[in-house]
């Protein structure tokens, strides 16, 4: 077990358990976006910033969905430090995905009034990695990823075609926090595809109904046109 104090509350946890589980546990509210309980933590949105301090070491601000609970640690949740770093984030959240219900409503409980930041494009992805590891570590497919770096950093299926993996199961689209995909039934087909522009149509997509092999098919139109008794070579 490690001794710290969690806003002038002294408490013990176990080794291992991050400081955004043990305000969850105390009852402590800390915003998060990229956190899932079902999920391994990833610290990729920085809405969960907490000051930590741990003499001699300065105070400094940590992400405490991946940060461990620490011998001798001071938290506070609520310094100013921490609620300035939260509120910026949710801005810049805003200025992304603005029209997700999700966001507006984070942004709205840290007190975000403004946006002050415009993005040259707005494709509501705010790479928050949930669809990826949800793929990878609920459904077991691992059909998507994020490619690329800096701002052309992305989530996509391999080499940004059709996922020969993707079973059409939709959990990205669920588990989703901005819309950022679509998830549309075409003759009994399951087609989950990024909503935004820019993307080669339809790279996840795959059918629920007559084959769950994770092979069977690149293309849901040629495997309907075939089924149809149409040929490709006959067009
Ligand atoms: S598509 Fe959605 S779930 Fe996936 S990284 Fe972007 S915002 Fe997160
Ligand atoms: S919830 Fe901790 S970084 Fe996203």
């Amino acid at each position: 077990m490690v001794k710290l104090t969690i806003n002038d509350r002294p408490v013990e946890m176990p080794e291992g358990r991050t400081i955004l589980e043990a305000c969850r546990e105390l009852g402590i509210e800390v915003p998060t976006l990229c956190y899932h309980p079902a999920l391994k933590p990833y610290g990729a949105c920085r809405l969960c910033m907490v000051e930590v301090a741990n003499p001699p070491r300065p105070p400094r601000l940590v992400a405490s969905c991946v940060y461990p609970c620490e011998e001798g640690a001071i938290v506070q949740t609520e310094s100013e430090a921490a609620r300035r770093s939260r509120r910026m984030t949710a801005e810049l959240l805003m200025a992304a995905a603005g029209d997700s219900p999700e966001i507006r409503s984070l942004a709205e409980r840290l007190g975000v009034t403004q946006v002050r930041f415009r993005l040259p494009e707005e494709n509501t992805c705010v790479l928050c990695g949930l669809c990826v590891r949800a793929c990878a570590e609920i459904v077991g497919v691992s059909a998507i990823g994020i490619i690329e770096r800096g701002i052309s950093k992305k989530v996509s299926a391999p080499f940004q075609i059709a996922s020969s993996r993707c079973i059409g199961c939709g959990t990205c689209v669920l588990i989703c926090p901005t819309g950022a995909f679509q998830f549309e039934e075409i003759a009994g087909f399951h087609n989950v595809e990024p909503a935004w522009e820019g993307y080669r149509r339809g790279y996840y997509r795959v059918s629920g109904e007559l084959d769950f092999r994770p092979d069977f098919v690149q293309d849901v139109f040629s495997l309907l046109r075939s089924q149809s008794g149409l040929d490709e070579r006959q067009e």
